[in-house]
């Protein structure tokens, strides 16, 4: 049996047109490359296209300088039928002093689609590693309250319409 793809890293040296008014790395950006390594970890995965369906628990706990090198660790934590859980962790390193930062982390959820929009069954995740167990059992955990959290919200009927903003 091959192993399975589960892992990403993506290393991009922070630019200055990724600079926000204060010259430090806009969020957006960070958002952006965090999509692109969440993407290409899934769809290396399942071999196959997939969307964001959602992303949570995403906390700056740091700013992040123009100028320094970020690292994405990125792996598949979680499958269920057509989802896949993508964890990422961003470390930034200070490109003279070699210091590093944990920066951010945060979890995707993303879906495997057909050429129709359709989702579709992804292989099962085996888990090898005392590590690899450890990440599906809170990515486990963290499934089951954003089950609960879209249940609450249907239940005030927050979820998105016409009329509401
Ligand atoms: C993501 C998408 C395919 C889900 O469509 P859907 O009709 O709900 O599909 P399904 O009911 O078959 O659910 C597919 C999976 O998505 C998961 N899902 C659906 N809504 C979700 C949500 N709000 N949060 C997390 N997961 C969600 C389901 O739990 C299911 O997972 P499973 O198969 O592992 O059990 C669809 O909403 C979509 O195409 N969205 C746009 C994605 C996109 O364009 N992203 C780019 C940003 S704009």
């Amino acid at each position: 049996m091959t192993k399975q793809e589960k892992s990403l890293t993506m290393t991009v040296l922070m630019t200055p047109d990724m600079a926000n008014f204060s010259g430090n790395v806009h969020g957006g950006s960070l958002l952006k490359l965090l999509d692109q390594v969440a993407y290409a970890c899934a769809a290396k995965y399942c071999k196959s296209y997939v969307v964001t369906a959602a992303l949570d628990q995403v906390f700056f706990k740091q700013q992040v300088n123009v100028g320094e090198l970020v690292t994405f660790f990125a792996r598949v934590n979680h499958v269920g039928r057509s989802s896949m859980e993508v964890g990422v962790k961003v470390v930034a390193e200070h490109l003279r002093t070699h210091e590093k930062r944990h920066t951010t982390s945060c979890f995707f959820t993303m879906v495997a689609i057909d050429e129709q929009g359709k989702s579709f069954e992804v292989p099962r995740l085996i888990l090898e590693t005392e590590e690899d167990k450890k990440h599906h059992a809170a990515a486990e955990m963290r499934r089951a309250m954003r089950q609960e959290s879209l249940e609450k919200s249907r239940a005030l009927n927050v979820e998105l319409s016409e009329e509401e903003f």
